[in-house]
């Protein structure tokens, strides 16, 4: 499989996955900030917190507004861990590819928590770009490199609850526009979401897609028992150089 292709010329996405001990390695570094998150809003519920675990938290008896209580500064993982990440499989098997300049973003280890039947935990349909292109606290990007993300399933429920996407929408304009709220430029959605068919991709935990910056996508309403854990990373890398190598690697897949 070419990554490249797929993401750019094909569906707008592709499927890999972590190995089990680097999905341990991530859950562990979630629940500890997930742990600490719950010590400052609401201290004695950590010992029930730790026990029930992270996918578990909607049966807690919070008395903290949820809505108000999980900002993306508590949930963005510090970025020391990026070296980590960059260290694991799915990493290796994008700069096997893309060459050795791809990188993690620093800006973003950002992971979110969506509850059972709770359709205010999960944002509209979108494409990552307009948050780019609104300067959303991104930073800029380095002069020839281009940008994908990447969906990580933490905790799932496949059919249930996790990412959806809208297949090959990358390849065709929609409309939206950007409204400045509390200072903060916010791209909005200008067609009907309802008339937009997705597929909700089936990632059991460990599983993750890559997928392009302009491809629609959104969270679904979690219709399962336990809570979904995803965290999300952008890989930059260098355009030129990974058109040569994706090149190269269809030359060998068509000799293959
Ligand atoms: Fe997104």
């Amino acid at each position: 499989m070419v990554i490249f292709d797929e993401i750019n010329d094909g569906p707008g996405f592709c499927l890999e996955e972590l190995a089990p001990a680097e999905l341990d390695f991530v859950r562990g570094l979630i629940t500890a900030q997930y742990l600490d998150r719950i010590g400052a809003l609401q201290h004695d519920l950590v010992p029930i917190a730790r026990e029930r675990g992270i996918a578990r938290y909607h049966t807690l008896p919070t008395t903290f507004e949820h809505g108000k209580s999980w900002p993306k500064a508590a949930r963005l993982l510090d970025p020391k861990y990026v070296t980590d990440f960059a260290r694991m499989g799915f990493f290796r098997r994008v700069q096997a590819q893309f060459g050795a300049s791809a990188a993690i973003s620093h800006g973003e280890l950002n992971w979110r928590l969506v509850r059972p039947n709770q359709p205010g935990d999960v944002g509209p349909i979108h494409a990552d770009k307009w948050f780019w292109d609104a300067g959303y606290g991104y930073g800029s990007m380095p002069a020839g490199f281009d940008r994908f993300k990447i969906w990580v399933a933490v905790h799932t429920e496949p059919g249930a609850n996790g990412l959806c996407v809208k297949p090959a929408s990358h390849r065709q304009e929609w409309k939206h526009h950007f409204e400045t709220k509390d200072g903060v430029s916010k791209p909005v959605f200008d067609e009907d979401p309802d008339a937009i068919e997705t597929e909700l991709l089936p990632l059991a935990a460990g599983g993750m897609v890559m997928f392009h910056d302009e491809l629609l996508h959104g969270g679904v309403v979690n219709r399962g028992n336990t809570c979904r854990v995803s965290i999300e990373l952008t890989v930059l890398f260098d355009r030129a150089e990974a058109v040569a190598r994706a090149a190269a690697l269809r030359g060998e897949l068509a000799l293959a």
